[in-house]
């Protein structure tokens, strides 16, 4: 990547810069990859991403809304997304954020349990209002990866047993007040397998034949989200490949006439525009180690100390040097000698606890007190996960077209 137009630019850090450019990609990426398919329908999961901007953006390129909180929801309308292309999932949806969801007419809920489908039936009666809902089956298909973000095990707390689909189903129609409008599915996120949304697609087939024999018919099929990135090279691979990933929905469900097929991405659509700015604060000599101490922490971004979540790191100030060595600066050439020796550091945060850190062993050219690093592929789930542990400021973000 190139990194001038962010050095040029004196960011105060940490912070997120958004390339909304490669948003704008990517989202003409998604339309073209769609557009042979008037039944399907992409809501963006807006707990990846909430920045205003950024959520404008998706929202002006025509995508839906997948929400998980009354909060997600106000966003959603605040910033252009029409409340009957909002999905609204969750397995603890509050009271006030079923009677808002309620009064805004949000086009479905994605319920997870008999008793959220009791409540959501008793304030629809006392609002006197329509409820659309679809229900979120846990369609018991394990997913390649972590641990953390697989959903769709029948140990995990999403969804409704699949067992248990036709009776909730038959329960809603005995609910005057409820539509049934659908299933739901989510089997996890940051998937780069085909093979997962394939047995999730066989899974689904399975269940809509036992629809069939039912007499049920689901208007709408919606299989979640969890296409994933690619970490390790961002610059090789900007986009995802959303070809493969449609066309394995579009070869793998046999949908049932008039169906409508909804999907829920986020990471794809947000992780690869965005990066988190830091500045070195020290480079401190350790007996066995070398640590770049960053003035970014977990606070800013916790996914490499929740997961073990790989981001590619750049020292874009030394890169910025050794590609330009016939700089005016009379030193260069020899800043520029050491600048080209790797050093292997640990590129580590401030904050107060051994799982603040970033890198673990990452060759980067030498580096220096000042210089301005770059932590790739954080777009997705970066500043929605920030938080204020030991009284920091919650970092800034930056859009390019500022
Ligand atoms: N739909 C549902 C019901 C979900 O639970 C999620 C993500 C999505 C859609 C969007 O999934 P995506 O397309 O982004 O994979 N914080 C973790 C990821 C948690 C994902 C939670 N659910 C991370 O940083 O990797």
């Amino acid at each position: 990547m190139s990194s001038s137009p962010i050095t040029s630019k004196d960011f105060k850090t940490p912070c997120y810069l958004y390339d909304m450019d490669l948003l704008v990609r990517t989202l003409d990426a998604i339309k073209a990859e769609t557009a042979g398919y008037d039944n399907y329908h992409v809501h963006y999961a807006i707990k990846a991403n909430a920045n205003p901007k950024v959520l404008s953006c998706i929202a002006a390129a025509g995508l839906g809304a997948d929400c998980v909180s009354g909060g997600e929801i106000e966003a959603a309308l605040r910033t252009g997304y029409s409340a009957s292309d909002i999905v609204f999932a969750g397995v603890g949806k509050a009271d006030w954020e079923i009677q808002f969801a309620l009064e805004k007419g949000i086009g479905m809920f994605n319920v997870e349990s008999i008793e959220e489908l009791e409540v959501i039936n008793e304030m629809a009666r006392k609002l006197q209002q329509r409820a659309r809902v679809s229900f979120r089956i846990n369609p018991n298909v394990g997913a390649h990866t972590h641990e953390h973000i697989t959903t769709g095990k029948a140990e995990n707390k999403f969804g409704i047993d699949k067992e248990d689909m036709t009776k909730v189903i038959r329960m809603a129609e005995t609910m005057p007040l409820i539509d049934f409008t659908g299933l739901h599915f989510h089997i996890g996120s940051q998937l780069l397998q085909m093979d997962d949304f394939e047995a999730l697609c066989i899974r689904i087939n399975e269940l809509q034949d036992e629809l069939d024999s039912e007499g049920i018919y689901a208007p709408n099929i919606n299989v979640g989200g969890g296409l994933g990135i690619d970490y390790e090279q961002p610059d090789k691979h900007p986009i995802p490949n959303f070809k493969a990933y449609f066309d394995t929905f579009k070869r793998g469900l046999q949908l049932r006439q008039g169906q409508q097929l909804h999907f829920e991405l986020g990471r794809a659509i947000v992780a690869q525009m965005g990066t988190l700015l830091t500045r070195v604060l020290y480079v401190k000599h350790g007996k066995q180690k070398q640590f770049v101490i960053v003035d970014a922490g977990f606070t800013d971004l916790i996914r490499p100390a929740l997961y073990g979540a790989h981001h590619a790191i750049q020292n874009y100030t030394a890169e910025k040097e050794l590609s330009n060595p016939n700089s005016s600066d009379s030193s260069c050439s020899e800043i520029c000698s050491k600048r080209a020796t790797a050093v292997t550091y640990d590129v580590v945060g401030p904050i107060c606890e051994s799982s603040d850190v970033f890198a673990k062993d990452l060759s980067l050219p030498e580096t220096r007190r000042g210089d301005l690093i770059a932590i790739r592929s954080a777009g997705a789930y970066g500043e929605t996960m920030a938080s204020q542990y030991n009284c920091r400021p919650l970092p800034q973000a930056h859009t390019t077209d500022e």
